[in-house]
Parts: C-alpha cells; structure tokens; sequence
C-alpha cells in the first residue's frame, strides 16, 4: 500500500514538473492577498482553504497552510473540525485578525433560539471570540436537538418547525453581538435568496455554492452578481473529491474525467506554465469569485496558492465551452428537500431522486 502511495505521488509530482517545463511568463492578478469587498465593506480573500474531511490532518494543514499565505479559512459546524481548525490558526504564529474564518451553522441548529448558542459552540471550538462570516449550511430545517440528522423510524429526516426565514432573522441579531462579522447563506436557490432579500433588512454578503467548469452557473452567479451577493465556490476543483464518487448523491456524472486529466484545461496550463487545477481556480478568481480548494498535500497546498494568474479571455471562452451543467452534491432525497430548485443541474432529480 504504501509503496502504491508513494508511486502516485511521484505521478502527481511528474505531472505537474511536465506543465511547469513549458512555463511562459504569466501575468498575475496581483498577489496572494487578492480579496473582494463583501456589501458589509469588510475584505475576503479571493483564495482560500476548505476543511472538509481528514480530520486528523486539519490542525497541521491548516497551521501549514496559514504559514504558506492563505488566509481564508472555510470550516463548518458540521464537518467536525472546528477545534482543529482553531489549533491550527494558534500553531500557525499568524495573527488572527489577518486571517478570515468563515465557518457555517447546521439545520439541527436553525431553531431562532438556537442559534446564538450554537454560535457560542463554534466559537469555543475554533477558540476566537468572532467569526468573520457565518453561512447557513442548507435552506432545510432539521427537528431541533442534538442529532444532527434526526430520522424516524423509516429512516426519513425529520424536519424542523421553524424556516429558514425565521433562522435568518436570529442570524441578524447575532451580528449586533460582534459574534459574527457577516452572515451569508449555502446551497440556496434564487427563489429562496429572494425571500430573504424581500422579508429581511440584510441582503446575504456571501452565497457559498458548488461552482466548478462542469457547473458554471452563468445566470445565477450574475443574478447573484447584480445583488452584491458575493460567491465562494465550494468543490472549485470539481469531481476530484472522491467523496462524490462514493455517496449516491451526484450519480453516475461524478464518474465522468476528473478535472485533472481534462484536456483543454491540460493545454491552456501549458500556455502559462500551470497545471490543470490552477488554471481551473484562476478561472473562479477571474470571474470575480473566491475558491476554497480543500488539501492536506503540501506541494498541492503551495500549487493551489499559485493560482493567481490572469487567464486570456480567449482561455475563459475555451473553459466556457466545459459547462456539462453537472452538479456533484445533492443530497435533496436524503434531506427531503428540493435543494436547487430553480438552478441548473438538477436535471433528473426534479422528482426528487437523487439517487
Ligand atoms: N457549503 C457546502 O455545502 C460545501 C460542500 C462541499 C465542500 N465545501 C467546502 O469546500 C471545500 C472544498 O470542496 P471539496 O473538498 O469538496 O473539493 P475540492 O477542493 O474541489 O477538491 C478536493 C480534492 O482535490 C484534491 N486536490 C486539491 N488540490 C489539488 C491539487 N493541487 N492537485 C491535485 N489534487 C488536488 C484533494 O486531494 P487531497 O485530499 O489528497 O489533498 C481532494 O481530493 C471543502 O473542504 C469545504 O470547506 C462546502
């Protein structure tokens, strides 16, 4: 096994040594401390770090990362890691202000009187007195408790009482504690933005969402675009988690060519001396969008945090032609919620079959 290991390493590293040896100079979009203005007026990184999965790795890569020049940091309640992702931020030295953490709440949580508390959790784990962005994780509500995925008997989810609506207003007035910098949203569709938009006085800073080549979005992210509802794409790298290969969410399209050995992307790095999944997170950068690609490699860490590179627009138009509309994670039939109703890639599902 660990000879095998090893042996894909080496591919790796001799995959991304063939794209660096025909390097011709590339203009870089400026420097790692890219960032955009959010509607509240405070920065976010243009590139940043998802700690999704390999919990037992998170405090160093995290510490390693931080080190190296990220300084977005994306976490959730869910995943797990919260105290990793704090002990990694301590060990990495960097100082916490210049740093930005978003991290997001879980359905189990969106009760309006739970929501503070569950604020205070991740505070505690992550072990900093605010966050600068807090997302809601799903539009769907979960039965209020300390399940996190409440099932009945059947083994269905059990929905919550309240809405997301109601979640959101109690996520307003965390903001007014200096608990939570910003407040944005996961995995909405646009009529459900549009709710809050229209029964509440905080327009969502950010919209966390999957976005990768096989699923450009094109219409929603410019209606998101025109509303200064700022995107960080999540999965920016497409199908190489491996986790959409296993669950049932995405499908047989999760097997379709990893973004790695995706040809045009292949011949597009050659021309600026990148690899594919730089070029893949240049493009998300250069639609105006921040990228939170997720590793605990650290040549792929430093190769993601090289990804600040001016792509031509002739090379935007060749990634254009790449948009399958294919949508990795949806889990609607398990959360018993039509997720996307009103986006594209769902196409199939609309029944709600996921899978
Ligand atoms: N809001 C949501 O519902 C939601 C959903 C999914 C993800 N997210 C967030 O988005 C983050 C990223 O998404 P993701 O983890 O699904 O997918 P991703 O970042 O697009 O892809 C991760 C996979 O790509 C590999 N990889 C990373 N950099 C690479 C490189 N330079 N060369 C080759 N392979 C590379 C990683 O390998 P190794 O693991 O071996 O390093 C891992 O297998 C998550 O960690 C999480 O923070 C949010």
């Amino acid at each position: 096994m660990a000879s095998l290991a090893a042996r894909a390493t080496q591919v790796k590293m001799l995959r991304r040594m063939s794209c660096f040896s025909t390097s011709i100079a590339s203009r870089v979009l400026s420097t790692r401390a890219t960032s955009y203005t959010l509607n509240t007026g405070a920065k976010i990184p243009a590139l940043g770090f998802g700690t999704f999965q390999d919990h037992d790795s998170q405090e160093d890569t995290v510490s390693l990362a931080l080190q190296k020049g990220m300084r977005l940091i994306d976490t959730a309640r869910v995943y797990d890691v919260e105290e990793q992702v704090g002990r990694g931020v301590k060990k990495s030295g960097i100082p916490r202000e210049n740093i930005f953490i978003g991290t997001k709440l879980w359905c189990n949580d969106y009760h309006p009187d739970d929501v503070e508390r569950a604020v205070d959790d991740s505070l505690r784990d992550l072990d900093t007195p605010y966050v600068d962005l807090l997302l809601m994780h799903y539009p769907c509500t979960f039965k209020r408790g300390p399940d996190r995925f409440p099932r009945d008997l059947d083994g269905r989810m059990v929905a919550g009482e309240t809405t997301f609506l109601h979640t959101w207003k109690a996520m307003e007035k965390v903001t007014k504690t200096g608990k939570v910098k910003a407040i944005g949203v996961s995995n909405f569709s646009r009529g459900e933005i549009n709710i809050l938009i229209n029964e509440s006085s905080t327009v969502p800073a950010v919209h966390q969402m999957e976005v990768h080549p096989y699923l450009q979005q094109k219409g929603f992210n410019e209606w998101l675009q025109a509303r200064g509802i700022h995107v960080v794409q999540f999965s920016p790298l497409g199908n190489m988690n491996d986790f959409y290969r296993q669950t049932g969410w995405s499908k047989e399209i999760s097997h379709m060519m990893r973004v790695i050995d995706q040809p045009i992307l292949k011949e597009i790095g050659q021309k600026y001396g990148k690899s594919p999944v730089q070029v893949v997170l240049a493009w998300g950068i250069n639609s105006g969008r921040s990228v939170i690609p997720k590793s605990v490699v650290d040549w792929q860490i430093e190769e993601n945090l090289a990804a600040h590179f001016e792509l031509q627009p002739e090379d935007m138009a060749q990634i254009a032609t790449l948009d399958a509309k294919a949508r990795f994670n949806d889990p609607s039939l398990d959360y018993e919620w039509r997720l996307y109703g009103d986006l594209e890639g769902i196409d199939g599902t609309i029944r709600g079959k996921t899978h």
